[in-house]
């Protein structure tokens, strides 16, 4: 493929415009048709995408990995235990060695104060693109999933009311970078923004900062409430996750007992309720079925999440394709 995005890195969604990112859904959207008609589309013939994971993954992992052979190139899955960063090697080695042999690097780092550094240090050391598979502050990949699975489902965006709620998920802290994300992006591409926090899980103020000025220059709302209930009220579509207090705090044992002080921010059929007649409920998993939501609504009528994690693979291609 040959657009000015190739050789473009890709750490948050907020460094391409509009347009670009209009390039990637509609390439998505080609490779997904393709491959329901069985049609090859080997764009990556003989090329090599490295990825190094820090974190755990199922979704991320395997549809990188899946997507790099479905478009005739080759996936090399690398943890630091395995490599020399176990060592000490520092991130300037690893990009300027690894850029030399393949055509794209791929991080997932979620620790909180250096994942984005990581990869910002990976990516100004790199001769090749550096895309995001999660970061302590962004996780564009699946906010890109996420658009495309509203679109496909009601055919436009402008107007929609999207709720992003936190929700109640006590068996580890998880990063702040899903919500950051979906109120980064869904603004700029039409939709109304309502997020819903208890005042201790704050999202990192320059990025709250950054969303409301995104919503202004999109004509688009973007508002922050600490009531569950203001998440769901007349909206089309909802993603009600988990994220740690970390803005709060980084210690474990407090992270914990904070997410533990609200179990009633869970998603049920109450909540859903409150939503319009259409209202989709997505969640980027994996969910903590039970504390997060319940078994009814996940596996429910309204639940899309399925299509939304098969659509990883899809956005993910066409962002390969565009930029290695
Ligand atoms: N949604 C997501 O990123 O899933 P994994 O953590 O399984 O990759």
């Amino acid at each position: 493929m040959e657009t000015k995005l190739k050789g473009r890195h890709f750490i948050t969604e907020q460094d391409w415009s509009v347009e670009e990112l209009e390039t990637l859904f509609s390439l998505a959207a080609d490779l997904k048709a393709a491959k329901k008609a069985g049609r090859t589309t080997p764009l990556l013939d003989g090329k090599t995408l490295y990825m190094i994971f820090f974190d755990a993954s199922t979704r991320t992992r395997n549809s990188f990995e899946t997507g790099m052979t479905q478009l005739g190139g080759h996936a090399i899955f690398l943890s630091p235990d395995k490599m020399q960063i176990s060592h000490g090697e520092n991130a300037r080695d690893t990009a300027n060695v690894l850029s030399r042999y393949g055509e794209g690097i791929a991080i997932r780092h979620c620790a909180y104060g250096e994942g984005n550094a990581y990869l910002r240090e990976v990516a100004a050391n790199s001769r090749v693109p550096v895309l995001n598979m999660q970061c302590d502050i962004y996780h564009p990949c699946q906010i890109l999933a996420d658009y495309m699975t509203i679109r496909e489902k009601f055919g436009k965006t402008r107007g929609l009311k999207l709720g992003v709620a936190w929700t109640s998920a006590p068996n580890y802290v998880r990063p702040l970078s899903v919500p950051q994300s979906l109120i980064l992006m869904m603004p700029r591409f039409g939709l109304d923004v309502t997020l819903a926090y208890p005042p201790e899980f704050k999202l990192m103020p320059q990025i709250e900062e950054q969303a409301r000025a995104n919503a202004q220059s999109a004509g688009t709302k973007f508002e922050i409430t600490h009531r569950f209930e203001d998440a769901f009220e007349n909206a089309d579509v909802v993603i009600p996750k988990s994220w740690g207090p970390l803005v709060t705090t980084q210690d474990k044992t407090e992270g914990l007992r904070l997410i533990e002080k609200y179990p009633a921010w869970r998603c049920d059929t109450k909540h859903m309720a409150l939503g319009k007649k259409h209202i989709l409920y997505m969640h980027p998993l994996p969910a903590d079925r039970g504390r997060e939501v319940t078994d009814e609504v996940i596996d429910g009528p309204h639940s899309v999440v399925y299509d939304e994690a098969e659509n990883r693979l899809h956005v993910q291609k066409a962002l390969m394709a565009l930029t290695m």
